[in-house]
């Protein structure tokens, strides 16, 4: 098979480092030769890639001094990267992968990507839309099967419901035997979508009052689980609401990465230990890079999921490389819900 290749590929590079949030000229979408894989670099053209605004703290300053985590630090000039899907164009002889097959990589926010065999997964099989596979549904799934155990028929709280994340997690948890589920989110609009499909049964919302009140309406026997994406005041609250032997689970800390001011990198917060002593609450932090035996898993039972009409995929869908700034912009600003895809 011959692929015909443009003699130019457009990509979106970081200008300045922004201080505080992000906003589009931080960003430009430039026109720049097609990449030219080395010996063990596969030339792949990108088909989508996902948005995530967790990469706000990847382009602040200082983010190259940060330890423990799985996303490159980006300083001015250099493209941006996210998980993307793409066919291989061309691949070093003896590589086993062909033109035009299903690929997954790190080397988004471009149209074509020299990606090292190394750094690249072969996805087996083509599935109707690819873009299935940048959504962060086995992120939820390997924290609710490994990062917790969920006991039939329990209250579970995943704040930042409305993220790639979250609105995944909480009709996983529904699956899982959860009894109630109840979410956070920044808009009445979005609480109605989550509580309309997505698996919650109660969603409270920020800047909709004390969260300690809140999550008493709404989770008035308690909360057993917490499946924590933003930390700050929700995780204090939660903790505070949390019944005896309740587990708590960190995996994101959205309201420090997304705080108006600083670099993105710290979440502080004021948990009241004496809590978490009597009540003998579990609380940690988790990687869902941590359990990879979890993504076949996720694999199998999500597209049993998917076909039984008991799991839907939440995303906005953006068309061309010249809005994924916008895109970012808008991710960051809390204006969409599920996983932010830009398609090529
Ligand atoms: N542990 C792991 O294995 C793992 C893997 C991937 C990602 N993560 C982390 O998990 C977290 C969630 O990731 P994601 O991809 O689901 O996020 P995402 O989709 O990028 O989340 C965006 C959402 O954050 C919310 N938001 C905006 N400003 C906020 C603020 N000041 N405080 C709280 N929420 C705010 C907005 O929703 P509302 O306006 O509705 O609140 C927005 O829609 C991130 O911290 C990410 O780094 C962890």
């Amino acid at each position: 098979m011959t692929v015909i290749t443009p003699a130019v590929s457009h990509e979106v590079r970081l200008v300045e480092r922004p201080e505080g949030l992000p906003a589009l000229e931080h960003f430009a979408v430039v026109e720049a030769p097609l990449p030219t894989p080395a010996a063990d670099e596969v030339l792949v053209r990108n088909l989508a890639f996902r948005v995530s605004a967790s990469i706000r703290m990847m382009i602040s300053e200082g983010a190259e001094a940060v330890e423990g985590v799985p996303f490159p630090a980006l300083a001015p000039g250099d493209t941006l990267a996210e998980q993307a899907v793409g066919e291989v164009v061309a691949a070093p002889a003896g590589s086993a992968l062909m033109p035009g097959d299903l690929v997954s990589h790190h080397l988004g926010y471009r149209e074509y990507a020299a990606v090292p065999l190394a750094a690249l997964d072969r996805l087996p099989q083509r599935p109707a839309d690819p873009i299935v596979h940048l959504g962060h549904g086995w992120t939820a799934y390997a924290a609710l099967t490994r990062g917790v155990q969920i006991p039939s028929g329990a209250t579970v709280f995943v704040s930042g419901a409305s993220g790639a994340i979250g609105s995944m997690a909480g009709q996983i948890a529904r699956l899982l035997g959860a009894g109630r589920v109840v979410g956070s989110a920044g808009t009445p609009a979005k609480a109605a979508r989550l509580t309309d499909g997505l698996g919650y049964d109660a969603v409270v919302l920020r800047g909709g009052g004390p969260f300690v009140e809140q999550l008493t309406r709404a989770a008035p026997g308690g909360i057993d689980v917490v499946l924590d994406t933003v930390g700050g005041e929700q995780l204090a609250a939660s903790v505070a609401v949390a019944n005896p032997g309740a587990q708590v689970l960190v995996v994101g800390a959205l309201s420090g990465q997304l705080a108006a001011t600083g670099a993105g990198r710290t979440a502080p917060v004021e948990l009241d230990s004496f809590q978490l002593l009597l009540k003998k609450i579990t609380l940690r932090g988790y990687s869902a890079d941590d359990d990879p035996q979890a993504l076949p898993e996720w694999n199998q039972r999500s597209a049993e999921w998917l076909r039984d009409g008991a799991l839907t995929f939440p995303h906005e869908r953006i068309k061309g490389i010249a809005n994924a700034p916008r895109a970012v912009v808008d991710t960051i600003g809390g204006r969409h819900l599920g996983t932010v895809v830009v398609e090529l």
